[in-house]
């Protein structure tokens, strides 16, 4: 039998399988854990899901396999990375009957924990792809549970569009999960990513709001800030009302940052061209241009705008000094299976 004719046999049970997620990027940010352990956030979030970039994710499950493996971009995950992809596969291993490890392949076509959300569409590949080999038929709510044990972003990337992250109340995080709240096409705002340094960051988010926590003298206000930011983003949705989308997401990433930066020692993730780029956009705004930013745990910029003018940002934003590679992005849909193909 050919390796197509198998796979495609109702008699072999689905012990593979592929799947792409997209990555996202928080409007109201979530920056602090209530629980570490069970990655668990401590202040809820709201995001768009961002087309244009993807993970896509082969997962193969071997009985002969004694540990599970992975690789992104052909090389080798690195040691902490995978032990969140052994953990998160154990509990969907510990959902079946089956124990086989598994053979992981990923491919992102954007920069790599750079601070442009590769661990969100990461894991939301991921988990898609699994439920899918262990045969598990899996609600969209649980995939997103499961997708933030791996990484709290991606649970939203189980969604498409906007999506509401809970930060929940129970220990266990049944209730720590995404919902979707408006398809890319109630409100198809374009995204500008700014690249001004493709280098991993230094300090990944999950030591970052670890540090923040313990010594920041903002962390408690910024926690206790978080709901009337969801609310007030969720107001603006409800109205498609941009320019309070537009203050309400600059105040929750100018907080972030200032948590960070009021941690001891400071963390400082924005470099030159950042600081050029977040000015460059308010300009553009006092000049009529609809638009605003949003930066995550590393330096490059996200400048989101109304239909029709990501181009003229893009444009704007590539010819400040230290500003590399600009794209635009529609918003995306939610993670998905693909066809399995097999691994070159
Ligand atoms: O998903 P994590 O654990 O890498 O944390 C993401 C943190 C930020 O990107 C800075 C904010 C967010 O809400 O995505």
């Amino acid at each position: 039998m050919t390796r197509r004719a198998e796979q495609e046999s109702v008699d072999v049970p689905v012990r593979r399988a592929a799947a792409e997620a997209h990555p996202n990027i928080a409007l109201v940010k979530y920056w602090g854990k209530r629980d570490r352990t069970r990655n668990l956030p401590a202040v809820p979030s709201l995001s768009v899901t961002l087309g244009a970039l993807w993970t896509r994710t082969r997962i193969g499950l071997e009985p002969g396999l004694e540990a599970d493996r992975a690789t992104l971009n052909g090389e080798a995950v690195s040691p902490p990375q995978l032990a969140r992809v052994r953990s998160t596969l154990d509990c969907m291993r510990a959902l079946t009957d089956c124990r086989w490890h598994a053979q992981i392949e990923s491919h992102n076509n954007f920069p790599t924990a750079a601070g442009l959300a590769s661990s969100a569409s990461g894991f939301a590949a991921l988990v898609v792809a699994a439920a899918h080999a262990f045969g598990l038929e899996l609600e969209a709510e649980r995939l997103s549970e499961l997708a933030r044990r791996g990484s709290g972003s991606a649970a939203r990337s189980i969604f498409g569009g906007f999506v509401e992250m809970a930060c929940g109340v129970r220990s266990d995080g049944a209730d720590a999960v995404a919902r979707p709240l408006l398809a890319p096409s109630d409100w198809p705002l374009e995204v500008v990513v700014a690249t001004t340094d493709t280098a991993p960051k230094t300090v990944t988010s999950t030591d970052g709001m670890e540090h923040s926590a313990t010594t920041s003298v903002f962390y408690d206000a910024w926690v206790a800030r978080a709901d009337a930011d969801l609310l007030a983003a969720r107001e603006a949705l409800a109205a498609r009302d941009f320019d309070s989308l537009a203050a309400v997401s600059e105040a929750s990433c100018l907080k972030m940052h200032a948590v960070a930066l009021a941690a001891r020692p400071g963390l400082l993730y924005w470099n030159g061209a950042t600081v050029d780029a977040v000015r460059r956009i308010r300009q553009l705004r006092e000049q009529g241009v609809p638009v605003f930013f949003s930066v995550d745990a590393g330096p490059q910029v996200k400048a989101v705008c109304l239909p029709g003018y990501g181009e003229r940002v893009a444009m704007e934003l590539g010819a400040i000094p230290g500003v590399g590679d600009t794209l635009v992005s529609g918003l995306g849909d939610g993670a998905r299976p693909l066809p399995w193909e097999p691994f070159p």
